[in-house]
């Protein structure tokens, strides 16, 4: 995932512009991140990632009230085919969260508030079982449907994949006439999991990554002889749409026990903040030795007249929270210290651990992060450190738990790469602060294997090229054949497939006719690809999609560019373009300077046509073809609304003066850039007469 450059800064400081093209990108990623976990139970990012997405999307919306987005009322994701839809008559929704103690005080405080009372209210508390919820219907007391939560509102019939589930009873225990909704979670106990996928790695399947997703797989099986294969087991967390049911929340998951339902032996009603807090550290130092997997604990007021009044906000209600647990620490030993080089050469150090499991999770890596890091905490190969995990991100070194006379001495951080080129490794300097980075680099580029391998998972990836079948996996078997060295080679795999250069694809371990048929068909898809798509794809520093897109605004193809950096004019022309500063101008030229990118970048371009570039060039209105740059203060408008206007209008809109510059917008408080203009006889307007411009066509 790559964040727009503005996701850094304070939402407070973007402006309305810079606010909504940041809430396009939020929008785009958080449906996609739903529907990779809910949809398709395979995450690609860490539930603290997720949580980060969501909290500067509420960020955003706060600082710029006028902006609206879809997917902030929204919970889940879209149900999958397959499965009859199921409408909820109730929605199915989601949680606030609570990270510390001081959000639980919070929260208390604001119910409080929200109901003008000043006492306490009891609150029924119960552990967050991570797994995936579920709504049951009984009718007359027979189980008539259960569904998934699907987008809250629409979610699947799973009926037939719940018969053998522990803790839902297909009729319930007594009487209860009509109908009964009950919401709970389904989960996989973690000797179940691990069993399962002993079995799968067995048969030579590829395992599960842990037993929230075993259990999403097993429930959502569209083969119900294959889910009654795999244990699952269910707590009852509440009831819906009832007359009859009890007042508190506490007494109504007694009730459910009573009709047969497992409800968790964990929960229990407190009466204040301080016990809740009490129970919460309880809980958490009970949580390794669970059968299942928590992720935190839910606090519900207990009243149910005070909840009516309570209600909802957006998509969660006002009246319970989750507590999230903080990242799972544990004890071992640090085996050694090994080099990782990324795509742009940056080198991290990685720690071999001892094999540990922390919070259900087998670790023998975790991030150091820098050499600082190394040396400020004093990590040496043989002690005995603490390693931390928080959600699915990659575990942490945290510190070292005690040091003894015989330890070894200091890490001494390599000098050179461990690649085969042994490169020399260098810390940048900052050309801001003047100060040393603290990331040390491989200069080898394409020579350095590492770098390399990094550099094509990065060319095919989603931003990029976008090559479906070939991923991290693939490029690895790819390199381990040598059949792949340069981009190109993706290009001419199937050629020389047909010329008997190497065994046909379909004959691999793990290919056949139709997935090798598959994988040449999506290279050959991207033969036609955008010049914005070409370059993220190059890998160049500093080039993500966004600079991308701002350049391939201005150089339309590979010719282009190259003819300026052969001219020595690259630089100059990329600081032309606004928005685009000069460590990525000079990144651009650096890398085109460079003959073997250069060639490499050519040889690419000689298998692909390039597309229609997704902002194609306004070709009508006032401005057309004039090149115009603003400088001071706008009264009447921001001045990334004057840009977007005057781009609108048909003129590119530059950062700095050049020959090339026809219009200068002068604002309040205009400085040298004014009467650089002036000296260089370019025209310089005040803002009236720039609006009187853009308004000249009505
Ligand atoms: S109550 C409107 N109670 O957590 C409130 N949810 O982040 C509905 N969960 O979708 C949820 N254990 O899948 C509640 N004891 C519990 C829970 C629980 C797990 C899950 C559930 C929900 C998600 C919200």
């Amino acid at each position: 995932m790559t964040y727009p450059d503005s996701f850094e800064r304070p939402a407070k400081s973007l402006d309305l512009a810079e606010a909504q093209e940041e809430l396009l990108w939020l929008n785009a990623e958080i449906a996609r991140h739903d529907q990779l976990y809910h949809g398709d139970d395979n995450p690609e990012i860490s539930d603290a990632a997720y949580d980060r997405l969501r909290r500067r999307l509420r960020a955003l919306l706060d600082t710029h009230r006028q902006l609206r987005s879809d997917v902030e009322n929204q919970v889940g994701a879209a149900v999958k085919t397959g499965f009859a839809k199921v409408q909820h008559d109730v929605p199915m929704l989601s949680l606030g969260n609570a990270f510390d103690d001081q959000d639980v005080h919070d929260f208390m405080q604001r119910i409080a508030r929200f109901l003008h009372i000043n006492e306490d209210v009891a609150i029924c508390c119960e552990p967050k079982i991570d797994g995936l919820s579920l709504s049951l219907r009984y009718h007359d007391g027979r189980l008539i449907r259960a569904a998934t939560r699907g987008d809250g509102t629409t979610g699947e019939d799973v009926t037939a994949n719940v018969a053998h589930v522990v803790g839902i009873p297909q009729k319930l225990q007594g009487s209860w006439p009509g109908l009964l909704e009950i919401r709970g979670e389904v989960y996989m106990r973690k000797d179940d999991f691990a069993q399962l996928n002993e079995r799968l790695a067995q048969d030579k399947k590829s395992t599960l990554a842990n037993p929230r997703n075993a259990a999403a797989g097993t429930l959502r099986q569209l083969d119900p002889q294959m889910a009654r294969q795999r244990p699952l087991h269910f707590f009852a967390y509440g009831a819906v749409q009832a007359s009859g049911l009890p007042a508190s929340q506490y007494e109504c998951l007694q009730m459910l026990g009573g009709l047969g339902f497992a409800i968790n032996p964990l929960t229990q009603r407190v009466h204040n903040v301080q016990e809740v807090l009490t129970w919460y550290h309880q809980l958490r130092t009970k949580r390794a030795g669970l059968s299942y997997d928590i992720d935190g604990v839910v606090y519900k007021v207990d009243d149910q007249s005070l909840r009516d009044r309570l209600g909802f906000v957006a998509r969660a209600p006002r009246w319970a929270i989750a507590h999230k647990f903080p990242a799972e620490h544990a004890q071992t030993k640090l085996l050694d210290i090994i080099l990782q080089v990324g795509r742009t050469g940056a080198v991290t150090p990685v720690a071999v651990l001892e094999p540990i499991n922390v919070g259900g999770v087998m670790v023998a890596r975790a991030s150091l992060h820098n050499e600082d890091e190394i040396l400020r905490k004093d990590f040496r190969i043989g002690d005995n450190v603490i390693v931390q995990r928080a959600g699915d991100v990659i575990p942490q070194l945290v510190r070292v738990v005690h040091s003894d006379e015989s330890r070894a001495g200091p890490f001494q951080f390599p000098t050179r790469c461990p690649c085969p080129l042994s490169t020399e490794l260098v810390a940048e300097i900052d050309e801001r602060t003047g100060r040393k980075d603290v990331v040390k680099r491989c200069s080898g580029r394409w020579a350095c294997p590492q770098q390399k391998r990094e550099r094509l998972i990065h060319l095919v990836s989603r931003d990029a090229f976008d090559i479906e079948g070939l991923g991290p996996r693939q490029i690895d078997l790819f390199l381990e054949k040598d059949l792949i060295s340069d981009p190109a080679d993706i290009f001419t795999l199937e050629q020389r497939e047909k010329q008997g250069c190497f065994e046909p694809l379909s004959g691999w371990d793990g290919y056949g006719e139709t997935s090798a048929q598959k994988l040449y068909a999506a290279i050959n898809d991207r033969r036609r690809i955008s010049f914005v798509r070409f370059l993220v794809g190059l890998g160049i520093r500093y080039v993500g999609v966004r600079n991308a897109q701002l350049i391939a605004r201005y150089i339309p193809d590979l010719d282009a560019l190259r003819q300026a950096s052969s001219q020595d004019l690259l630089t100059s022309k990329l600081m032309e373009i606004d928005g685009l500063g000069q460590v990525v101008a000079q990144s651009m030229t650096e890398f085109f300077q460079d003959p073997y990118s250069d060639r490499m970048a050519l040889d690419l371009a000689a298998h692909v046509q390039w597309e229609q570039a997704e902002t194609s060039a306004i070709t009508d209105g006032p401005l057309v073809g004039l090149s115009v740059v603003f400088t001071g203060t706008l009264s009447t408008m921001s001045r990334a609304e004057a840009k977007s206007r005057a781009e609108a209008a048909g003129a590119r809109v530059s950062g700095t003066i050049s020959a090339k510059t026809d219009l200068l917008v002068a604002g309040e408080k205009a400085g040298s850039k004014a009467r650089k203009a002036q000296d260089m006889g370019v025209k310089v307007i005040d803002e009236q007469a720039f609006v009187d411009l853009l308004e000249a066509d009505h």
